[in-house]
């Protein structure tokens, strides 16, 4: 079997994969298993990929030592990252909430970290599978195969930047957990983050398509922004933003009034259009078909006029207080993130690397850190994948 040494070996050629490998010196050899590197950055943020927030710091992290992260992130920023997008002429625009998303094509980052990976002199092998890690005097063995022939690889280090579960189909394996494992490294349970949640029933089904602003609160978090009705359930950012602290089994709140200024209106709109309907003035600050919905529930019946100051309160009180029970989420095929992953106390803040195994590191997602949805994800791979790689 065809037998190769490199320095250091780096599995996953994602975000944090690459970023790592731009840092870790010239004797880099990356491998994955895809036929491209970075594909979720190519597909994210719409394929014009938000590569980062302006506002991103720790408390944007969901971990279970939410302190882990600060290092990586201090020492690594998002104006270090905008500096080297800038630094390759590639145009940026915020889009909302301190969100950078490229004016043109996700692939611009790709391409941009693929140059930073060939001026430090690292390698690429696609399409390469990992079929056995192993640990001896020197470092890591690793067999890998590709195109049906095997190739044991020898490693001083091993950086572990395979990513988590979310999206199968785009080539998530969990293989980081595997690692962890057979390294007695331990691993905080895996779940999907940054997800759709469903209903047992069907109810719905009738609102799908339908988005309006609201305050989703779980027993842990709220947050304002869109919220968006789907065939099986509830979507839109501030409901992805919300499953990352939803525990099975717990109601959310939608405050349809964020704002807290509905029953000011409607007791304006009962002084100046009396005579419409109740549900015609309600469609004016709400979506129709929610009015509609909602309509038997709240007894929506007669005119504006009809309603009494208290009557009105009542109705803003129930719209910015609708509690409902998803029964569970899209799971891992929709999930943008998986939440926990390698426990933190099990690695070096500083480095990445392993407590107990000298010259292992994790990186990115597989890292029992998660970012909240907005450009906070791609940071921690960059930050991260540079700790590790400044540390090599
Ligand atoms: P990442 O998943 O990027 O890379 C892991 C690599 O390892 C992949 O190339 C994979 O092929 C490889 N691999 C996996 N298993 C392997 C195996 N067994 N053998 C060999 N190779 C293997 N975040 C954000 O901040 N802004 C955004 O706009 C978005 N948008 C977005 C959209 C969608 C649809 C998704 C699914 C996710 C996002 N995210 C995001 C999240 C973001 O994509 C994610 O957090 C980072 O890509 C994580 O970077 P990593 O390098 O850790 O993993």
């Amino acid at each position: 079997m065809p037998r190769m040494n490199v320095e250091t070996l780096i599995i996953g050629a994602g975000a944090a994969g690459m970023m790592c490998a731009a840092h870790a010196g010239n004797d880099v050899l990356v491998i994955d298993h895809a036929k491209a590197a970075g594909e979720k950055i190519r597909i994210s943020g719409g394929g014009r990929c938000n590569f980062t927030n302006l506002y991103a710091s720790p408390q944007n992290f969901i971990s279970q030592n939410p302190h882990f992260a600060k290092s990586a992130l201090k020492r690594y920023t998002q104006w270090d990252f905008i500096a080297l997008v800038d630094q390759y002429g590639i145009k940026w625009h915020e889009k909302t909430l301190g969100q950078l998303f490229c004016d043109t094509t996700a692939k611009d980052i790709i391409a941009m970290l693929r140059a930073e990976m060939e001026k430090s002199g690292a390698k690429l092998w696609l399409q390469t599978d990992v079929k056995v890690i192993s640990r001896n005097a020197e470092g890591f063995r690793v067999i890998v195969e590709k195109s049906g022939r095997s190739t044991t690889i020898q490693a001083q280090k091993l950086v572990v930047a395979c990513g988590g579960k979310s999206i199968p189909k785009m080539g998530a394996t969990g293989l980081a957990y595997q690692i962890a494992s057979q390294f007695d490294i331990p691993v905080v349970a895996p779940r999907p983050g940054l997800v759709p949640l469903t209903f047992s029933d069907e109810k719905f089904k009738p609102l799908a398509g339908v988005a309006a602003p609201s305050r989703v609160t779980t027993a842990r978090t709220s947050f304002d922004e869109a919220i968006l009705f789907t065939h099986r359930g509830l979507s839109g950012p501030a409901v992805l933003q919300a499953s990352s602290y939803w525990e099975e089994g717990e109601a959310i709140t939608l405050n349809l009034d964020p704002s807290g200024t509905l029953l000011q209106k409607l007791q304006q709109d009962r002084s100046t259009q009396g005579r419409k309907a109740l549900t015609s003035v309600l469609a004016q600050h709400l979506p129709t078909r929610l009015v509609e919905f909602l309509s038997a529930d709240l007894n929506l019946s007669g005119n504006i006029a009809d309603q009494s100051d208290r009557r009105l309160g009542e109705i803003s009180a129930a719209l910015s207080a609708w509690e409902v029970k998803p029964a569970g989420s899209e799971g891992y095929r929709t999930a943008e993130v998986t939440l926990g992953g390698i426990d933190t106390d099990a690695l070096s803040s500083q480095t990445m690397m392993s407590k107990s195994v000298p010259n292992l590191y994790f990186i990115g997602e597989c890292v029992d850190v998660t970012g909240w949805l907005g450009g906070y994800n791609f940071q921690w791979a960059w930050s991260s994948g540079w700790a590790a790689g400044k540390a090599i």
